[in-house]
């Protein structure tokens, strides 16, 4: 039991995993660009706050007010991602800069904000995609999105060796295909074997007991994509 930070909570995958953490008795602080209405939690234990990932200003004042209530941290989940499906010669440079900025430099900017009030034992777990995973199945029209995620299992390797003698852990979970709206987007038609909710359950186990199995590891979790 303790303090989850969970990004991009709007919808989809992250959504699920802050109502899981809640449930299971965990203080969420559920992070959406937009402002969450708190009401529609349904759990006074879940705490929403309009932070940008990509936006270091955001990170900062969020990190003070938890610092002025004498919060710290368990554990962070970083759901939230962009994808852009085009082909090569239509994707712009804007596409690439907002890939990177949310799927890769918003984790960073997490831990960088976060790290004060990290617990000894926290658990930063980091959401990319089979897309990411090295060797993985690739599909066309996923060159900036898939090497943003790649861009992510990177980071979550380099800040396991920075930060190792902290006792702190990063895991990367590569995840195939999710029913959620991004999904559906990128995908229309396509019918995913896991619903969001599914999956939300599982990230949220993951990131209260993962981190006493794994450390500093790239996780594929897929039924599906080789
Ligand atoms: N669904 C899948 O099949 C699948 C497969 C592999 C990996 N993933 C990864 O799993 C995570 C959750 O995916 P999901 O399917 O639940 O997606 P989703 O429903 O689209 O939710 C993603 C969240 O990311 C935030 N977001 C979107 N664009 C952003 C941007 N430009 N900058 C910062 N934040 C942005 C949004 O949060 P706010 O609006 O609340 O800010 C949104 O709620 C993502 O990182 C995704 O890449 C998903």
């Amino acid at each position: 039991m303790g303090d989850f930070i969970v990004t991009g909570a709007r919808r989809g995958i992250g959504r699920e995993v802050a109502l899981a953490l809640a449930a299971q008795g965990n203080t969420v602080w559920a992070l959406s660009r937009t402002a969450l209405d708190p009401a529609e939690w349904n759990f006074p234990q879940i705490h929403v706050r309009a932070v940008d990932p990509v936006r270091p200003d955001h990170w900062r004042l969020f990190a003070e007010e938890l610092r002025a209530q004498g919060r710290t941290v368990s554990g962070l989940v970083n759901s939230a991602g962009y994808l852009v499906r085009k082909p090569l010669e239509e994707l712009s440079p804007e596409d690439f800069a907002d890939s990177f900025a949310a799927n890769a430099t918003a984790p960073a900017l997490a831990v960088q904000a976060l790290m004060p009030l990290f617990e000894a034992s926290v658990h930063v777990v980091t959401l990319s995609s089979m897309g990411g995973f090295q060797g993985s199945v690739k599909f066309p029209g996923m060159a900036a999105y898939s090497s943003s995620k790649a861009a992510a299992v990177c980071l979550t390797e380099v800040l396991q060796t920075e930060f190792n003698d902290r006792g702190w852990s990063f895991n990367v979970l590569c995840l195939g295909a999710v029913q959620t709206e991004m999904l559906a987007e990128a995908f229309p038609g396509f019918e995913a074997p896991v619903s969001a909710g599914e999956m939300g359950a599982y990230v949220a186990d993951f990131a209260q007991n993962g981190h006493r199995y794994f450390r500093g590891k790239v996780l594929p979790v897929s039924s599906t994509t080789p």
